[in-house]
C-alpha cells in the first residue's frame, strides 16, 4: 500500500499527513485541532464589517460573496477589491489573510483580533500613512506558517517537526524516523527554534543558517520570542537542558498541567501549595509587534517589575558555527542588516570590521561585498560602494534587490543612466517589484516618463492605490 504510494507520487518534498494518519490516527486527529495544525486555511465567510483606519483616512471592509470573502481598502474615492486566498494565524490570537495577485501572495492590510473581537490594520500598519495591499508574503513567513508550495499552501507538515520520513514510510517502525523528544538537547531544541526564533536577522549560507540576537536581551516582549525568554529563565539556565518547549506544551493534543510541570522541579519551594503558578511568574503582556495582542512572558521570573535588561549594541549568533571566519561573517552581516535597520552606528562599523577582515575568503560572496558596499555607501564613498555592487550584482545576477541596491549607489554617484539600466533589470527579473517601479518613476526627467513608469506598475498590479494616487499627484499641474 505505501509501495503503491510511494511509485504513483512525484516524490514531494513533504509528505501529506494523510499519508501517517492511518498508522498514527491519534496524534494526527489532536495535531490537526491544535492552533499549530491549523497555522493556515481558508478564510471563513462572516456577517459583513468595517472600520477605518484614522491616520490614513482608508476605509476598509470585510464581504463575503457566495463562498468567498473579499477584502475592500477605499481611500479619497479610489477602491481596490480583493478576494482573500488563505487566512494565515488559526485565530488563537489574530487572523491575518493573503490575497493573490498574479503570481504573488500579499499580507491584506487587515487582521482580525481575538481578545478585543475586533478588526483592525494588522501589526505593522499602525502608523502608516498610506496603507495598501503591497506587502509581499515572502517564502519565509510560508517556511514557518505552512508547507506545500505557493499555488497550494498546506498546514505545517509531520516532517517539519520529525524530519524527512522517506525512510519510515518504507519500513515502518522505530529507529528511522526523528522524535524530537530523543534527540540530544541542542537538536531537540532546535526542531521548535527554526519557527520560533526570529531573532534579529536571519543570515544564510552554504550548508545552514545563522540566526543572530542582541547580546543582551530587548526590554520588549515580541510575537515570536519564546525561545529567547525561556533561555533567559533561571529554570533553563539551571536545569541543564531539562526544561524545554514539550515540558509544558504538546503538539499532539493532551494539554499539559503547566503548574505540575512548576512543582516537579520546585516541590520544595516556599509556597509551592499555591496554585496556579503561571499567574504570577509568567503573565500575560502585550507584544510590541502583535497589534492587539497579548502574550505569555516565558521568562519566568522571580517578579516582573524587576525586569530592567537593557539592550546593547552587539549581536551574537544564537548557535555558535564551527568555522571562525564563518562566525565573523555571519555575524559581520547580520551587524550590518540590524545597524541599518535600527540605525545604530557602532553595529555597523562592528560589521563593517568583521566582514573586511573575512573578505579575503569570500572574495565572491554576493552578501559580502554588498555588505561592504552599502556600508562605504552610507559613510558617503559612492565610488568604491559601486564597485563592490557591481561585483555583487556580477556574483549573483539574478537577485532583483541586488540590482536595486546597485540603482541606489549608481544615483547617488551621478549615474542616472546606469541607475535606470539596474531599475529595468530588477524588473526584468521581478515584475511585481513595486519598489523599483518607484524609484524608476523617480528617476525620469519628465512627467511623462513618471506617467509611463507608473502604468507599467498598474498593469501589474492594476488596483493598486499607490500607483493610483502617484498618477493623480503627476496629472495636477
Ligand atoms: C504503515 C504504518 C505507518 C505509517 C504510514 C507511518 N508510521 Fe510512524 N510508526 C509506525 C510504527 C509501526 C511505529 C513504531 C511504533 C512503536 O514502536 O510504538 C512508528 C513510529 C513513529 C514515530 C515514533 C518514533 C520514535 O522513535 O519514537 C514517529 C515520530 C512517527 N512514527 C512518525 C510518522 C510520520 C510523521 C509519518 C508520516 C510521514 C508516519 N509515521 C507514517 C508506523 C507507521
Ligand atoms: C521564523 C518563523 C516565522 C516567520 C518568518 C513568520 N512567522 Fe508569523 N508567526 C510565527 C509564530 C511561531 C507565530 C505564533 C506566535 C505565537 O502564537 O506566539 C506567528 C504568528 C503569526 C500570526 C498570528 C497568528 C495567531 O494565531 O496569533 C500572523 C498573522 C503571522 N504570524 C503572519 C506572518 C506573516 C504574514 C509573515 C511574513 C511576513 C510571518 N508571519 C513570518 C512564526 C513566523
Ligand atoms: C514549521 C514551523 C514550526 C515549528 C517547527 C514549530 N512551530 Fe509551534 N507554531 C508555529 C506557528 C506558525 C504557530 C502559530 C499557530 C497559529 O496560527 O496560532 C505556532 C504555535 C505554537 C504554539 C501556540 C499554539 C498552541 O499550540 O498552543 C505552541 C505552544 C507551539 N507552537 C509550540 C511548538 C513546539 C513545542 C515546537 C517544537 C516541538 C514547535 N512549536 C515547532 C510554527 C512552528
Ligand atoms: C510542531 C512539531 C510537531 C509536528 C508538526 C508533529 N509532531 Fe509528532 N511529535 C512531536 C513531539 C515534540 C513529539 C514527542 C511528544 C512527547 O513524547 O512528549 C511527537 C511525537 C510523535 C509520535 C510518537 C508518539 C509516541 O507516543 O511515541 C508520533 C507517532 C507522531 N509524533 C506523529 C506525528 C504525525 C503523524 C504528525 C503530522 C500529522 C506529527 N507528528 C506532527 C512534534 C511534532
Ligand atoms: C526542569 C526544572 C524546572 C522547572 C520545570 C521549572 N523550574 Fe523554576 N527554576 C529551576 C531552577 C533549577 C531554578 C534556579 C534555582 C532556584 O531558584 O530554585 C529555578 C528558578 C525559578 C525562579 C526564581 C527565578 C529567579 O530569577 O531567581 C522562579 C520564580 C521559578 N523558578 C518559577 C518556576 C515556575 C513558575 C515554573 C513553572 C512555570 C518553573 N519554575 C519550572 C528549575 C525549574
Ligand atoms: C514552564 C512552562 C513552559 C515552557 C517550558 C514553555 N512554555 Fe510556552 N507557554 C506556557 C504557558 C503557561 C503558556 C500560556 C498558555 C495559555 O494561555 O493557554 C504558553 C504559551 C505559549 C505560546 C502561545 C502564545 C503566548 O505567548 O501565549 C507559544 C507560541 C509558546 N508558548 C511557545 C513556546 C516555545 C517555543 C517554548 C520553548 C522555547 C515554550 N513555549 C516553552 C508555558 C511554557
Ligand atoms: C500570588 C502570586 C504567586 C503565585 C501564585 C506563585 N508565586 Fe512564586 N513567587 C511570587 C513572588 C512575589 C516571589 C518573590 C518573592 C519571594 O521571594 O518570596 C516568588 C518566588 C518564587 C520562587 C523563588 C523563591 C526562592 O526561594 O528563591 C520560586 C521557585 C517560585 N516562586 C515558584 C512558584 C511555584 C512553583 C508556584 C506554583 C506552585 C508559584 N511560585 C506560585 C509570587 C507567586
Amino acid at each position: 500500500m505505501i509501495q503503491a504510494v510511494l511509485v504513483f507520487m512525484a516524490v514531494p518534498t513533504l509528505w501529506a499527513a494523510s499519508v501517517c494518519q492511518p498508522c498514527h490516527p491519534k496524534q494526527t486527529e489532536a495535531y490537526f485541532r491544535s492552533p499549530m495544525g491549523n497555522a493556515i486555511g481558508l478564510a471563513k465567510v462572516s456577517p459583513q464589517t468595517g472600520f477605518t483606519h484614522s491616520k490614513s483616512k482608508t476605509a476598509f471592509s470585510v464581504m463575503g460573496q457566495g463562498k468567498a470573502v473579499v477584502h475592500r481598502i477605499e481611500r479619497s474615492g479610489l477602491v481596490g477589491e480583493y478576494p482573500v486566498s488563505y487566512r494565515i494565524g488559526s485565530g488563537n490570537h489574530a487572523e491575518g489573510f493573503l490575497v493573490r495577485i498574479g503570481e504573488w501572495l500579499f499580507q491584506s492590510p487587515v487582521a482580525k483580533y481575538k481578545r478585543l473581537d475586533l478588526w483592525d490594520v494588522a501589526p505593522g500598519y499602525e502608523a502608516m500613512t498610506h496603507p495598501d495591499f503591497n506587502r509581499r508574503v515572502s517564502s519565509e513567513c510560508l517556511a514557518c506558517h505552512s508547507s506545500g508550495s505557493i499555488d497550494n499552501l498546506q498546514p505545517i507538515s509531520c516532517e517539519q517537526c520529525h524530519g524527512p520520513a522517506q525512510a519510515h514510510l518504507l519500513k515502518p517502525g522505530r529507529g528511522n524516523i526523528q522524535n524530537p523528544v530523543r534527540l540530544g538537547v541542542e537538536a531537540r531544541d532546535a526542531v521548535c527554534e527554526r519557527c520560533h526564533l526570529t531573532g534579529e536577522a536571519r543570515i544564510g549560507y552554504a550548508g545552514g543558517e545563522s540566526v543572530a540576537v542582541y547580546d543582551r536581551p530587548r526590554e520588549d516582549l515580541r510575537v515570536v520570542s519564546h525561545v529567547e525568554q525561556l533561555a533567559l529563565s533561571e529554570c533553563a539556565r539551571q536545569s541543564e537542558g531539562k526544561l524545554w518547549c514539550g515540558s509544558c506544551h504538546q503538539p499532539h493534543g493532551e494539554k499539559i498541567d503547566v503548574d505540575a510541570t512548576c512543582r516537579s522541579c520546585h516541590g520544595r519551594a516556599e509556597h509551592a501549595d499555591r496554585k496556579e503558578c503561571v499567574g504570577c511568574h509568567m503573565p500575560k503582556r502585550d507584544a510590541v509587534d502583535g497589534g492587539h495582542t497579548a502574550f505569555t512572558d516565558h521568562r519566568i521570573q522571580r517578579e516582573a517589575a524587576k525586569v530592567s535588561a537593557k539592550t546593547e549594541a552587539r549581536l551574537r549568533l544564537w548557535r555558535e558555527v564551527g568555522d571562525p571566519a564563518l562566525r565573523e561573517r555571519n555575524l559581520g552581516l547580520a551587524s550590518i542588516q540590524v545597524g541599518e535597520r535600527d540605525g545604530v552606528p557602532e553595529l555597523i562599523n562592528d560589521g563593517y570590521r568583521r566582514l573586511a577582515a573575512v573578505f579575503s575568503r569570500w572574495p565572491r560572496d554576493a552578501d559580502v561585498l554588498s555588505g561592504l558596499g552599502m556600508v562605504l555607501f552610507l559613510k558617503d564613498q559612492k565610488k568604491d560602494a559601486v564597485k563592490l555592487l557591481e561585483a555583487a550584482v556580477q556574483a549573483r545576477p539574478g537577485d532583483a534587490a541586488l540590482h536595486e541596491k546597485l540603482a541606489l549607489v549608481r544615483r547617488a554617484d551621478a549615474n542616472l543612466p546606469g541607475a535606470i539600466a539596474s531599475l529595468e533589470r530588477s524588473i526584468t527579473l521581478d515584475p511585481g517589484r513595486e519598489s523599483a517601479y518607484f524609484f524608476l518613476a523617480e528617476c525620469q526627467g519628465t512627467a511623462a516618463g513618471r506617467e509611463q513608469v507608473l502604468k507599467r506598475l498598474l498593469r501589474v498590479f492594476p488596483q493598486s492605490l499607490l500607483a493610483r494616487e502617484a498618477l493623480l499627484r503627476s496629472a495636477r499641474p
